[in-house]
């Protein structure tokens, strides 16, 4: 049981950036987070960030021949790329939706999610804690055999 964590733009700036916003935790932070969960759930996972749109399509085409899931925080292209969510459009299992900050709380041009569309569930504004919760939601969906 493979899952890919998916992390877009600006992210490799976790902990620097608006800290007010999305704390004070870094992104390999996270990472370590989601290895300590998926280990505890015997899932596997591949964790990368890229500020670049295609090499996220990549990585969902990758993980569409190899994993279980993916569990994305597409950043910025959440509300931009109708290409990432074709292509999470291809792949037939459970995708959940990450974001650090309540989007909703926050620009009304962050309200709106082309990733909801194809994602099982959206985790918005527990900070960096999604990404575990979003670890032990897909192993869930993984054994269930859902979407
Ligand atoms: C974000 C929210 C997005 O609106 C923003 O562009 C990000 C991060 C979050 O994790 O809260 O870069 O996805």
């Amino acid at each position: 049981r493979l899952v890919y964590v998916l992390n877009g733009p600006n992210l490799n700036l976790l902990g620097k950036r608006q800290p007010a916003i999305y704390g004070y935790e870094t992104l390999a932070d996270v990472e370590a987070d989601c290895r300590r969960a998926a280990g505890e759930l015997k899932l596997e996972i591949e964790f990368h960030q890229s500020n670049a749109e295609h090499q996220i399509i990549d990585w969902i085409h990758e993980a569409r021949e190899r994993a279980g899931g993916i569990v994305i925080n597409p950043a910025a292209f959440t509300h931009t790329s109708v290409a990432i969510l074709d292509a999470l459009n291809a792949c037939e299992f459970p995708i959940i939706e990450v974001h650090i900050s309540n989007v909703h709380r926050r620009e009304s041009f962050r309200h709106h999610s082309y990733v909801s569309l194809v994602a099982s569930g959206v985790i918005a504004g527990f900070g960096t804690q999604g990404y575990t919760l979003a670890i032990q939601r897909i192993a869930r969906l993984i054994d269930e055999d859902q979407r």
